[in-house]
C-alpha cells in the first residue's frame, strides 16, 4: 500500500488554470436537468452546462451520507493512530501538502456498515476493491494539488467520505483548462468520481484561502477523508 500511496501522490500535474479564468460562466445544475438527481443541485458548479450534461453520473456528491454518530465512530477508530504521526508540509514534489495518512483494512461494526453501504452505491457490481481503505488527514493549512490517481494501481472509481469539514474539490480537464467543475463536499458527504471524471480530469482539494464555491466562502478546517478505490480491470 505504501507503494500505491506514493504512486498515487506522485502522479500529479501543476495547476492548469487560475481562479481568474474560472469566473462564473453559464453553468448551473438546473440546466443539466435530467441526468443528475435533485440532490446534486447546488453541489456542483460547472464551467458549462454542456460539460455538466456530459459528465452526468460520473460525478456524484451525496450529502449526509453518514450520520454524526458514524462520523464519531470513524474518528474514534482513527484519531489515536493519526495523532502519533506528524503532518508533512515540506515535500515540494508531493501532490499533497500538510497531511498525514494511514490505511486500514479492519474496522469496527459501525464503520464496517458504512463502508459496505459506500461500496454498494459507488462501485460497479463485481469490481475488486483495493484492500485497505486510505485515510488522509489534511491539516487546516493543508491541501491537495491537482493530480490524477495512478491508472496503474487504481481502477475506474474513486469514492471518498469527508469528515470534520466542508471542502471544495475542483476537477479540471487535463487537456483543456477551460473545462472545470467545482464540487462542494459538505462534512459527512460522500463523493464519487467515475470513468471520464476520474481519468480525464485532475482533482484537487482547495486550500482554505481559495475555498470559495460559486462566489460563496466555504471555510476549510482540518479534514479527514476515507477513500475507497477499485483495482484496474
Ligand atoms: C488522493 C485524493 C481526495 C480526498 O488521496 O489521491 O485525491 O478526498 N484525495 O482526500
Ligand atoms: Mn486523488
Amino acid at each position: 500500500m505504501r507503494v500505491l500511496l506514493r504512486a498515487v501522490k506522485q502522479i500529479y500535474r501543476q495547476p492548469l488554470c487560475n481562479a481568474a479564468s474560472r469566473k462564473r460562466s453559464i453553468a448551473s445544475s438546473s440546466e443539466g436537468s435530467g441526468l443528475l438527481q435533485p440532490r446534486h443541485e447546488k453541489l456542483i458548479f460547472c464551467s458549462t452546462a454542456e460539460l455538466f450534461q456530459e459528465l452526468g453520473g460520473n460525478v456524484e456528491v451525496r450529502t449526509e451520507f453518514i450520520s454524526e454518530e458514524e462520523e464519531s465512530a470513524f474518528m474514534k477508530e482513527l484519531e489515536q493512530g493519526l495523532r502519533k504521526k506528524r503532518y508533512e508540509f515540506d515535500h515540494w514534489d508531493d501532490a499533497i501538502h500538510g497531511y498525514r495518512e494511514t490505511e486500514r483494512d479492519r474496522w469496527g461494526a459501525m464503520c464496517t456498515g458504512v463502508l459496505e453501504r459506500l461500496r454498494t452505491v459507488a462501485f460497479p457490481k463485481g469490481s475488486t476493491l483495493l484492500g485497505p481503505v486510505h485515510v488522509l488527514d489534511l491539516d487546516k493549512a493543508g491541501y491537495i494539488k491537482p493530480h490524477i490517481d495512478s491508472v496503474k494501481f487504481c481502477g475506474s472509481t474513486i469514492a471518498g467520505l469527508s469528515l470534520l469539514s466542508d471542502s471544495i474539490m475542483r476537477l479540471v480537464k487535463e487537456d483543456d483548462a477551460a473545462q472545470w467543475l467545482d464540487l462542494l463536499l459538505p462534512r459527512r458527504s460522500l463523493y464519487i468520481l467515475r470513468d471520464q471524471a476520474r481519468y480525464e480530469f485532475t482533482h484537487e482539494i482547495l486550500r482554505d484561502e481559495d475555498s470559495v464555491f460559486d462566489g460563496e466562502r466555504v471555510p476549510r478546517q482540518r479534514r479527514i477523508s476515507v477513500i475507497c478505490r477499485n483495482l484496474p480491470s
